[in-house]
């Protein structure tokens, strides 16, 4: 049997690292400037904190983490997403006391037992930002701000920022009411799996994707008009902050989240050009989860942006150069010298490189090419008898003797200038 990747999961290859390393780059660039600190939390947790802390309704608890029985008994789970974990080690470690205006970021996998299709996987990376402790609509607009402006940084341009409101405690339950009365009047006329979550989860039918349900779902009673009054100016004034930092949005009734945690504002940005799974990034409010998992009163707001989905919007890259000298130790003896002056150029932090097969001049040329080098450095017979090296600038096609003492400050300059 051929050995192959889990069905889901993919490699990151040499070829596609230097995407990752540069939206990485950008995140911890960014966040710092909005006063984010990372958090890196265990990559399983018991599995009663997801089921807890997302909801054990959703299709993320219900049928798509990835669980096992420990050795004594018990139970684990693949975080299927960071906001779980980062509220736990919150709490655990009252992190907030210290510091009661909270800015977390987080890196890393997530496992979720989702169909496989383009762009969405069952091992896929996000980059998550969590701030607790702002009651305020402004973290509201500053979160989407930052979550665009990663975007941006990235060099992500097509795209398009969906926003709602889910209401809170004293409004939703209500309207959840409100919308199952509504779906039982209906509910002949829709899928199975509408019909299954107009009674254990209503505001997921909202989320619905089958043509046919469409028009009954666009007549269903819409939450904007069942806001208490609190969450109406909340959102207004997050919509009035949006607009002055010259954000657009749209706003959606059916954004509602996979993930039951929400309260108030939550936001989708989606791009057409990831087919289907459109969604790159996606966050909102969570007052009360913090409480709810055991620790204090906190409010929090946060997103995710998958790091799959986002690659894919990025521009293509040509590849990198990973060589700043390649040396050619030709003539007998060249070995030694090529050796010792391979060693100097990486301790004075250059990168060189050379062929220890002893290929043809040709093909050790090509290989220099082929990893970008700036600077091929030649010792043959002629050059020996010289006491040079042969220093040829890779891009120019200029050759120059330069004399072996010398060689090292010489190639340390050049590569530097
Ligand atoms: P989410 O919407 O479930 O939110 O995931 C955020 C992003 O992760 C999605 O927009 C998508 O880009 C990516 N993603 C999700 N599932 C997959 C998958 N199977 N394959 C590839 N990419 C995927 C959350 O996870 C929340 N914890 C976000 C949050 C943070 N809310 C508040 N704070």
């Amino acid at each position: 049997m051929k050995l192959q990747a889990v069905r889901g999961t993919r490699d990151i290859l040499p070829d596609e690292v230097g995407a990752w390393h540069a939206i990485e780059k950008a995140a911890r660039e960014l966040f710092a400037r909005y006063g984010y600190r990372e958090i890196r939390t265990p990559i399983f947790e018991p599995t009663e904190l997801f089921a807890r802390g997302i909801g054990a309704e959703t299709d993320i608890v219900s049928k798509e983490m990835y669980t096992f029985e420990d050795r004594d008994g018990g139970s684990l789970t693949l975080r299927p997403e960071a906001t779980a974990g980062v509220v736990r080690a919150v709490i655990e470690h009252n992190l907030a006391n210290t510091d009661p205006s909270l800015k977390l970021y987080a890196l890393g996998p997530m496992f979720r037992r989702e169909r496989p299709q383009k762009g969405r996987y069952r091992q896929f990376h996000q980059v998550d930002v969590e701030a607790f402790g702002f009651t305020s609509p402004t973290i509201d607009a500053e979160v989407i701000e930052l979550a665009l402006g990663y975007l941006d940084a990235c060099g992500v341009t097509r795209h398009e920022l969906v926003l709602n409101s889910v209401g809170d405690r004293h409004c939703r339950p209500a309207y959840v009411e409100t919308l199952r009365a509504a779906l039982r009047e209906r509910a002949a006329g829709l899928c199975g799996d509408c019909q299954r979550r107009a009674e254990t989860n209503p505001l997921r039918v909202l989320d619905c994707k089958v043509p046919q349900d469409q028009p009954l779902i666009d007549a269903l009673p819409r939450i904007g008009d069942h806001l208490c009054a609190e969450c109406r100016d909340h959102f207004a004034e997050v919509q009035r902050q949006l607009a002055l930092l010259g954000i657009p949005y749209r706003l959606s009734h059916r954004l509602v989240r996979g993930l039951d945690y929400y309260v108030r504002t939550t936001f989708e940005v989606t791009s057409d050009q990831l087919g289907s799974q459109s969604s790159v990034l996606g966050g909102g409010r969570y007052d009360g989860l913090v409480k709810e998992l055991g620790g204090p009163d906190l409010a929090g707001i946060g997103f995710a942006v998958g790091l799959e989905r986002l690659t894919l919007l990025l521009p293509a890259r040509g590849p990198e150069a990973r060589c700043d000298v390649f040396l050619l130790p030709l003539a007998a003896g060249a070995l030694d010298h090529a050796l010792t002056l391979q060693r100097a150029l990486r301790g004075a932090g250059l990168r060189a490189l050379l062929d220890p097969e002893g290929r043809s001049f040709k093909s050790r040329m090509k290989q220099a090419d082929r990893l970008g080098a700036r600077f091929a450095a030649i010792l043959g017979d002629d050059e020996i008898a010289r006491g040079v090296w042969s220093v040829r600038d890779m891009a120019g096609s200029t050759q120059q003797d330069v004399p072996r003492d010398g060689v090292l400050d010489y190639l340390k300059e050049k590569a530097n200038g």
